[in-house]
Formats: structure tokens, sequence, C-alpha cells
């Protein structure tokens, strides 16, 4: 076995990690960590540290750490087909099987999914579907799409335009000019302090209709949301948001994708985000929890009424022009069926509920008054724990400060994982499904001490 030296330094010399400070990192300034192992909520390194992730790696690994169920569905499906691929009617008993089991757990109104690898190239395919529709109804013009300040969506040419945080914009050419911005529902920075969240909503929603009359409703085909902001600092939406901003796209016959990557199959307490504020998508997207990230998976579950135009396209102008390789791959696809089942044995969607009420509760009462804590706010098992230098008014810490890092970082220290969110200093906790009311009470303890030692 290699010792953790030697792959440090192949590591600095060979690998090209995503979402790191590439210099520092090849001058050996950060450290290299090699996870080797996972059981529940914990995960090891090669040098025998184990740590609770309250972060359930991206969000993604909601049945928790060493399900052999998955495993050996993974290893079983490897051993009879590893590999066929799904065009021109193909398909495997598990993609078959997975896209009724996710038809059976959507919304009423979803219709079909078309299974890809990823978050991103999920929402890829959502926007090429949503021209491919304005096209085929003869409405050309109608292509633009709005998503929101702070919002995350992927990070390809199209998704990282859709993301609305400028780390992603920045020295890569983005936002592509189809792709414009809105308001995001964060109330806690809401410009105007007077309004009340219900007036804070009916402004959001006042914001988006008087973009669209700016742009032309005629070119705007499609909004993007996630039903709680996620990477942009999670974030849930303000009393009667979604209601709001429903009423404007249908007024404006304007696609909703609702981007259910992180809250599908039960982080909110609820099966999906959209039925939890009652989103009534023409398209979903699924990713993460599809297979709690035990192979790569990602789905866009398309609406009877999108899907109905799809059909026609290809009636007039032949099959679909859209593929990839590696479309509902059956290795992806046995891991999603198994994790879907484990996930109604484990009740993990009422434990997502229960103990993120117990979570919520529990950071809220442990750090609320604290001088520097602006807020403590989340649903079901999404959480964040916003700093603030000062709170009336309401400051910022200065970024150079790093204050979310290094919070993480003492609770790391303690061997507790909560994700330092990349705008802001707002701590998160997305922690897997399964997790107790004693491991959230550590988590909670963790966090107390790593606060009052970075801010006293
Ligand atoms: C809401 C949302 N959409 C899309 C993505 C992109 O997914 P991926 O990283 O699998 O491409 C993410 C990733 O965190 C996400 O949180």
């Amino acid at each position: 076995m290699l010792n953790t030296d030697q792959l440090a330094e192949w590591d600095r010399e060979n690998f090209f990690h995503p979402s790191t400070h590439l210099a520092q990192h090849a001058r050996g300034e950060t450290p290299t960590r090699v996870i080797s192992s996972g059981d529940g909520v914990h995960i090891t390194d090669r040098d025998g540290r184990r740590m609770l992730d309250a972060f359930a790696g991206l969000y993604c690994v909601n049945v928790g750490y060493g399900r052999t169920e998955i495993a050996e569905a993974i290893a079983k499906q490897a051993h009879e087909l590893a590999y066929y691929h799904s065009y021109v009617g193909h398909g495997t008993e598990a993609s078959i099987t997975l896209a009724k089991m996710i038809l059976d757990r959507a919304p009423d109104n979803m219709s079909k999914v078309y299974f890809g690898q990823s978050g991103s190239d999920a929402n890829e395919t959502n926007i090429k579907l949503v021209w491919y529709y304005n096209n085929i109804l003869g409405r050309p013009e109608k292509k633009k799409i709005i998503s929101r300040w702070r919002g995350y969506h992927g990070s390809g040419l199209m998704t990282g335009s859709l993301t609305g945080l400028e780390l992603f914009h920045k020295k890569f050419d983005l936002p592509l000019s189809q792709v414009i911005h809105t308001e995001a529902p964060y109330y806690l920075r809401r410009k105007d302090a007077a309004m009340t969240p219900a007036e804070f909503a009916a402004d959001c929603a006042a914001k988006l209709e008087e973009l669209i009359l700016a742009e032309g409703p005629d070119t705007v085909a499609a909004f993007i949301g996630e039903p709680v902001l996620g990477t942009g600092g999670i974030v849930p939406p303000p009393e009667g948001y979604w209601e709001a901003i429903q009423a404007v796209l249908k007024k404006y016959d304007i696609l909703l994708i609702a981007d259910e990557v992180v809250t599908g199959f039960g982080r909110l307490g609820s099966m999906f985000g959209s039925g939890h504020y009652g989103i009534e998508a023409d398209i979903i997207t699924i990713a993460k929890g599809l297979t709690s990230a035990y192979a790569p998976l990602s789905g866009s579950i398309v609406s009877d009424k999108v899907w109905k135009v799809l059909e026609n396209g290809t009636d007039e102008n032949g099959p679909i022009g859209h593929g990839w390789t590696y479309s509902a791959h059956p290795i992806g696809a046995a891991a999603g069926v198994a994790n879907l089942n484990l996930i109604d044995e484990m009740g993990l969607v009422d434990n997502a509920g229960k103990t993120g009420r117990y979570l919520n509760t529990a950071l809220k009462n442990a750090l609320a008054d604290h001088p520097n804590v602006a807020e403590v706010r989340g649903e079901g098992l999404m959480c964040a724990v916003e700093l603030a230098d000062t709170k009336e008014p309401l400051g910022f810490f200065d970024p150079s400060r790093k204050i979310g890092p290094s919070i993480s970082a003492a609770m790391a220290s303690r061997d507790v994982i909560a994700r330092a969110m990349p705008q802001g200093d707002i701590i998160g906790f997305a922690p897997p499904l399964c997790i107790t009311e004693a491991e959230v009470d550590h988590v909670v303890d963790v966090t107390v001490k790593a606060v009052s030692e970075v801010l006293g």
C-alpha cells in the first residue's frame, strides 16, 4: 500500500482538482486529503482519522456511506452487463425499472425521464429541450432563460451561466448572452429592512415580472430555480415565494425548471421539493440523491406538456439529436434502483423531516443569540448558520478574514465536516438522511465550540 506522503506527491504532480486553489495546492500549501472508507455518517482517511460528515460529501450521500445493498447491486450489474447504450430504444432492466420508480415518486404531471451523468449535464439537457420545444411550437425568438443570483445549476458553459455566483463566471466569459439573472429570495439581506417575508416574496415576483417585460415576454423561454437555494447559501424561500413566482411565469407562458439535484429524494422531508413548496414544474432536474452518489447518474424528468411537444418534434424532424454515451448507464441505474429501495426501507424521507427539524431547532437554540450569528435557517436536513460582523445594522465580515472557512476548519479539527459555502460567511449543514439525533447533538456541540474559538 502507498503511504500518504507518496500519494500527496503524486497528487500535487498529476491531479487537477475541481474547485481548488490550483497554485497553492501544487505548491503543497493546502493538504491532500485521502479518504479511504465510510460507514453511516462517517468517513475515514488513510491515517485512520474518522470524521462525521455533516455535508454528506457534496450533499449527495443521502443513504449514508458503506451501504452493502447498493454495492452489491452495482457488482451484480457489472458482472452481468457493465454497459450497453440506450440509443434507439435500447435499455436494461435496471434503467427501465429506475425510470418507472422515479415516475412513481414524481409529481403527477410528469411523463418521462431522460438520464445523464451529472446535475450539470442534466441542466444542459433541460435547456436544449426548452429551445427545441419552442422551435417546434414555432416560437424561435422565445429562448432566454432566467435564473436567480445565488442559484447553482452546474459549471458547464450553459449551466455555469445559469449559476448566479461570481466565482463561476469570473474569467470564463460567462454568463452566455441567453441567460439573465433575477433577484434571489434571500430575505436576510433584502435591501428594504422594513419588508415582511410576504412583502419580500411579492417584491421578488414583481422584479421578475419587470425583467420579463423589459426583455420582452416573447423572448423568455424558461425560469430555473432550486426549491431551496443550495450552494448560494442554503436559503429557504420566504412564505408565498413560489406561488407568486409561478403566477408570473404562467402569465407569460414561461416554462419552470425545478432544479432538484439537492432536494430530490427526501432531503427536505418530502420526496421532492416541488411537492414540499407546491411547485408545478415543467421539468425537474435530479442527480445526487438519485443514487446517493454510489454511481454518477442524473435525470431530467419532463412533464406531459413538454413531452407531447417533443413527440411532435420527432414526428416532424426525425429522432431527437441529443444523447450521451453513458445515458442511463446500467451501473448507475442499478445503484439508483437499490438506493431508492433503501430510502423507502430505512424511512429516510420521514427521518429527514424529523431529524431536520431537530437539527434546525438545536442550532438555533445554541447559536441564534451569538453576537455574530446573523441567522440560523433551513428546511429538512439543510441548514445554514450565517455570520456577520454586526447584526444591527447587518454587516459583512471583511472577506480576507475568511471567517466561514476558519469555522469550518475549526470544526474539522474536531472531526466534524461542515461546508463553508462559497459566497459569504455561511456554514452549511446537509448530513446523510440517516443521521440520528445523538449525532446531530454532537454536530451542534462542535459547531458551538468552533464558532466561539474563531469569534469568541
Ligand atoms: C442544485 C444543483 N444543480 C446542479 C448541480 C450540478 O451538479 P453536478 O455537480 O453533478 O454537475 C448542483 C451541484 O451541486 C446543484 O447543487
